[in-house]
């Protein structure tokens, strides 16, 4: 199967499960954001998938082939996280292109490549800038495309706009969704903002205890919540239908709509 299939995956601390025998497929080029409360087990999960975290039990699947065993750097995957860490003595040319430095890209590949994703994140011309003097949104977008030098199957992002300030963040995740639809990268970001995961996902995973309660688009997470701990945290309220009548009496009409 093309895609990412997270198969019966456990991750225990001593007795604790942090993550509890989760079950996912992810069919390529789809934005999956894992949204849930603080512990529940969000970036345990990510760091599982990225090769940081090694499963208790339980197997990553990637395009068909078992990734499990496979250390990170060989996992084709692009990571960012909150606190991320560009080189800050480094151009933002120079952050981009380290991966591809390493691997030994030549000079012309290394700039084509750069000058392509600066466009890609709407800082073309900025290669030569020190990161030291950029915005916040601005690194964030240099942390990104960094993560994308070297055109990744899966791009795992932990938190990625938590740090900026809100209105920073809104746009941001505008332009994170347009960034991704327009590669169709396979894209997983943890968040514990339901109105983020609503914004950008086009597949929900609530988790909680470890868990996942429900995975769906996020109408249908808005329709048909899978039980009252999703519907709390998304925040939706019971609504009645009523009726006012002349003397302002209100009167509840039926069940729940
Ligand atoms: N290395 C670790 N050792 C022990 N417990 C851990 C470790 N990493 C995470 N946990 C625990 O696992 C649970 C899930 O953590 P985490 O995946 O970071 O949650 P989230 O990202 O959803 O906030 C938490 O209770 C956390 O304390
Ligand atoms: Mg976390």
């Amino acid at each position: 199967m093309s895609g990412l299939n997270i198969n019966a995956i456990t991750k225990k601390f001593g007795n604790f499960a942090a993550v509890d025998n989760v079950q996912l497929n992810v069919p390529h080029g789809t934005f999956v954001c894992l949204l849930g409360p603080s512990g529940c087990g969000k970036t345990t999960l990510l760091r599982m998938i990225a090769g940081l975290e090694e499963p208790s039990s339980g197997a990553i699947v990637l395009d068909g082939e078992d990734i499990t065993p496979l250390p990170t750097h060989k996992r084709n995957l692009g990571m960012v996280f909150q606190s991320l860490a560009l080189f800050p003595h480094l151009s933002v040319g120079d952050n981009i292109s380290y991966a591809l430095r390493i691997r030994g890209a030549s000079r012309e590949e290394q700039k084509k490549r750069v000058d392509e994703l600066l466009t890609l994140i709407h800082l073309a011309g900025f290669a030569d800038r020190p990161v030291a003097k950029l915005s916040g949104g601005q690194r964030q977008r240099v942390a990104i495309a960094r993560a994308l030098a070297l055109s990744p199957k899966l791009f795992l992002l932990d938190e990625p706009l938590s740090a900026l300030d809100a209105k920073l963040r809104e746009a941001m995740q505008v332009e994170l969704r347009q960034l991704q639809q327009r590669l169709g990268i396979t894209t997983i970001v943890v968040t514990h903002d339901q109105r983020e995961a609503m914004t950008m996902a086009d597949l929900v995973v609530v988790m909680g205890h470890g868990k996942i309660l429900q995975a769906a688009p996020p109408i249908e997470i808005y329709r048909k919540p899978a039980d009252a701990f999703v519907a709390d945290f998304i925040g939706i309220t019971n609504l009645l239908p009523a009726e006012v009548d002349s003397a302002g009496r209100t009167t509840i009409l039926g069940t729940a709509i």
